[in-house]
């Protein structure tokens, strides 16, 4: 059946640079880039710079950036504050493979702002920091196993890769006997098998699979919301029972605070939740946009380090890493930017609540204010498998409209909306709930006229990066 033409046409971004610097990308780069996420096939942005919340492509075009990074510019992008300190050190020298002051002091912030971590160490990446958590969990415990949550994402090493993020849930398995599924070709099975896929917010189905198996799993990795999947927030207690139950088995639990880490509260969602985990990660948040991240615990579990484990990397702590953690979790704890943060994710949802309840569709908003999702379902999703029961394909065609009129979130609808301090200035909040509001018209009324609003994103689930 032909498809109508859409009444409104979606207003054009000039894409003249970009697409040149994608043809000549693809010559080099596999995707035309250096990570799958940012493979958008012909839409494939390209940057120019950024400032505070905005950001702009080579080709000029500017947009509300929705998507900070993946969440890590908590504070906005360029900030000064931040960016003069690391200049300052940075010129004393970047590598030295010897430990500077900013990195204890880094820990030190950490351990301060978490109130329960006794001692950490840096990494470079988020996959760094939840491949050496449940490094240490296993030598701990002395056992094997990790359970790790269906459609959370710890990042690309082998352990984490496990029923991450299938479009087709029936890839996911029986309900009641989740398979292992491996994203992507290249995991050895014999890793694969140390990994143990559950469902999130299922807690009778984790006491039954602690009772038939406990005694092999070393631990539980948990995003404390399910960050892959819009922010599906656990349901009332869940993590208290999860908490309740580890300990029961001796099974530790660690908190993959990579997104939620001094973004949900000073302390992260282990303070906001409530919860005093064993091992925790973190990345993102703490550097705004530099390639900080740590891994930590409590006292009697990191003592593994250093005579029983192996941990390391040239570039753990390094300079710039460990001056802008310094910085930024200085800020963090020192101001009130994080309640700024909040503010705004509460501002930008009262403005899509009076756009959206007119229309009548079913919908919710998934994940914290300062991360959030929406939902285009009357059902409130508690797992991953849910994701595939809402109208994704409307957010998308939403996304690509916002993204055409000045606004960039993930073109994803598993990914939520980042907000940073700095989307406090000027109009920014009016300027997306505008860009957002004529955006649904335009999808809907594409809809209505059967046919798409056009398509953004390659094959790849453009997750986290
Ligand atoms: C919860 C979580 N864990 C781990 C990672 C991996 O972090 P990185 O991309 O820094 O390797 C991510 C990245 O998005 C994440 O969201």
């Amino acid at each position: 059946m032909a498809t109508e033409p859409i009444a409104t046409p979606i207003p054009s971004l000039r894409r003249t640079t970009q697409s040149a610097l994608y043809a000549r990308a693809l010559e080099t780069m596999p995707g035309g880039t250096d990570s799958n996420f940012r493979a958008w096939g012909e839409d494939t942005v390209y940057v120019d710079r950024g400032r505070g919340g905005i950001v702009w492509d080579l080709d000029g075009n500017e947009y509300v950036d929705l998507r900070m990074g993946y969440g890590p510019v908590i504070l906005g992008h360029g900030d000064d504050r931040v960016d003069d300190y690391v200049n300052e050190r940075m010129r004393r020298g970047v590598s030295f493979s010897l430990t500077s002051e900013d990195e204890i002091r880094a820990m030190e912030l950490v351990k301060e702002l978490t109130g329960w971590v006794d001692k950490a160490r840096m990494t470079v990446s988020g996959t760094e920091a939840t491949m050496h958590a449940m490094r240490v969990a296993r030598a701990f415990t002395g056992r094997d196993k990790i359970v790790k949550f269906e459609g959370q994402y710890h990042g690309v090493h082998d352990y984490a890769l496990i029923s991450v993020s299938p479009d087709d849930m029936s890839d996911l398995g029986d309900p009641d006997a989740p398979v292992r599924l491996a994203w992507g070709r290249g995991i050895p099975d014999a890793v694969a098998d140390t990994i143990i896929p559950a469902r999130y917010n299922k807690i009778e189905a984790l006491r039954t699979l602690f009772e038939q198996r406990g005694e092999e799993i070393a631990a539980i990795i948990v995003e404390p919301v399910l960050g892959n999947a819009q922010g599906i927030m656990p349901k009332p207690g869940f993590h208290q029972a999860m908490r309740a139950l580890t300990e029961e088995f001796g099974i530790l639990l660690i908190f993959d605070e990579v997104k939620t880490g001094f973004r949900f509260a000073k302390g992260g969602a282990a303070e906001f939740f409530g919860i005093t985990p064993d091992l925790a990660t973190y990345a993102k948040a703490m550097g705004n946009g530099f390639p900080a991240a740590a891994f930590g615990g409590r006292e009697e579990v990191m003592s593994v380090l250093p005579d029983k484990v192996s941990h390391g990397g040239t570039y753990a702590g390094n300079r710039v890493a460990a001056a802008a953690a310094v910085k930024t979790l200085e800020i963090l704890r020192d101001t009130d930017a994080l309640e700024t943060v909040h503010a705004i994710g509460r501002r930008v949802q009262a403005g899509l609540r009076e756009v959206l309840n007119p229309t009548g569709l079913p919908y919710h908003f998934t994940g914290h204010p300062s991360m959030f999702g929406i939902m285009f379902s009357d059902v409130e999703a508690s797992e991953y498998r849910d994701w595939a029961t809402t109208d994704h394909e409307l957010y998308d065609a939403i996304a690509l409209g916002m993204h055409a009129r000045g606004a960039m979130p993930e073109p994803d609808s598993r990914e939520p909306w980042f907000f940073c301090e700095a989307h406090a200035q000027g109009d920014i909040v009016d300027r997306v709930v505008t860009i957002f509001s004529d955006s649904l018209d335009a999808a809907l009324e594409a809809r209505a006229h059967g046919g798409s609003a056009g398509h953004l994103g390659s094959a790849a689930h453009p997750s986290a990066d």
